[in-house]
């Protein structure tokens, strides 16, 4: 989108692309996999948001308000994250500003529109977006009109390319995440485009053993299974295993897999979902020298590059792609067919619609 501008290492690889480099990214049909609603708000919708609840709020010294105004601050200065704990803290003040069914249809149509229109006259940032977002019981709506309202939205795009993945965060206790799953199979057995689930949240936060009962009721119904997994070194062996053994179709992250779970998953044939700038912003990775794609591109196993929350990562689909093309140091330097080949795998991932 034109009024859309990246910054950071996605934004100094594109930069280094001859125009013929960009054209060529620009033109590959891509899918984006691993995107958070709440986390792609475009900027000046998100300042929007800020204004209308601001103007309408009552109390404006009270500690909501305060709270909205220093997050929308931070987002619009640019964030520096110095871990990846750093980065949960940023959603509360996002939450204010999309916890009314119109508020989220609005952040939602923008996230929708940023991924899907034709983009400053040329392709859209993605051929197909498989967005992802946590319900919300707020005093406005319940869970499931949490989904109704961002399926509505969803649904305003061809079957092609636009879907829904419910997503559970770690935090949830049984009961909230076993409803979070019913609302998915109800919402996708009445025919909306609900494709799949996913374990988001604090890397640290709950215990993944809680949530099998609900991996095992998702993958029943024929839902597509996503999961976080691996994000920072510090992850138990045992979570891993655990998370591998609910059967993911797709892994996000999967950062720092021990020597067995890589070579299960090898042996698998899930995808894994790449966020290059995230773990580079977040610092779980240190360089792309010594990241984990270039494991699964050497053994040729399915990867989808993704953004995963664009607004405080200020990257794109496109600036992504650019990392792969871009020469070392910025980027991995692949060439143009292993990009081809890499934007197939992603569009190979997609889940399926089922009705
Ligand atoms: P939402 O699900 O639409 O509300 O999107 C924001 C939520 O996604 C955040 O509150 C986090 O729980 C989750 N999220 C976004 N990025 C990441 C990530 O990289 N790791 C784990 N969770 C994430
Ligand atoms: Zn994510």
């Amino acid at each position: 989108m034109s009024n859309y501008s990246i910054a950071g290492f996605a934004a100094t690889a594109l930069s280094s692309l001859t125009s013929g480099q960009v054209h060529f990214l620009r033109g590959l049909p891509k899918a984006e996999l691993h995107a958070h609603l709440n986390g792609s708000i475009p900027l000046p919708v998100l300042q929007d948001l800020s204004r209308e609840y601001l103007h309408a709020t009552s109390a404006q010294g009270d500690a909501r308000a305060e709270a909205v105004r220093a997050g929308i601050d931070r987002l619009s200065q640019g964030v520096m994250l110095t871990e990846i704990h750093d980065f949960f803290d940023l959603f509360p003040a996002i939450y204010t500003l999309t916890s009314t069914p119109q508020t989220l249809a609005k952040a939602a149509r923008a996230v929708l529109c940023h991924f899907l229109l034709p983009s400053d006259g040329g392709p859209p940032e993605a051929a197909y977006l498989e967005l992802r977002s946590t319900p919300r019981e707020t005093p406005a709506m319940s869970r499931l009109q949490y989904l109704e309202a961002v399926l509505d939205e969803v649904e305003k795009f061809p079957e092609d390319q636009a879907a829904l993945i419910v997503s559970m965060d770690r935090r949830m206790n049984s009961d909230v995440a076993a409803e979070c799953v019913e609302c998915a199979i109800k919402l996708r057995d009445a025919g909306r485009r609900v494709v799949g689930v996913d374990l988001c949240g604090d890397v640290k936060a709950g215990n993944v053993a809680d949530f099998e009962i609900h991996f095992k009721k998702a993958k029943a119904a024929g839902l597509g299974v996503t999961t976080h997994i691996a994000e920072i070194p510090e992850t138990p062996a045992e979570e891993i295993q655990q998370l591998l053994s609910y059967g993911p179709d797709r892994l996000g992250h999967a950062t720092f897999l021990d020597e067995t779970s890589k070579e299960l998953v090898r042996n698998s044939s899930s995808c894994i979902e790449i966020c290059l700038s995230s773990n580079l912003l977040c610092k779980t990775v240190d360089n792309l020298d010594v990241h984990h794609i270039r494991y699964y591109l050497r053994h040729k196993h399915p990867i989808a590059i993704c953004t995963d929350d664009i607004l405080p990562f200020r990257n794109s689909l496109l600036g992504e792609y650019a990392l792969l093309m871009a020469a070392p140091p910025l980027g991995l330097g692949l060439s143009e067919r292993e990009i081809e080949t890499v934007a197939r795998m992603g569009m190979a991932s997609r889940f399926p619609v089922k009705s």
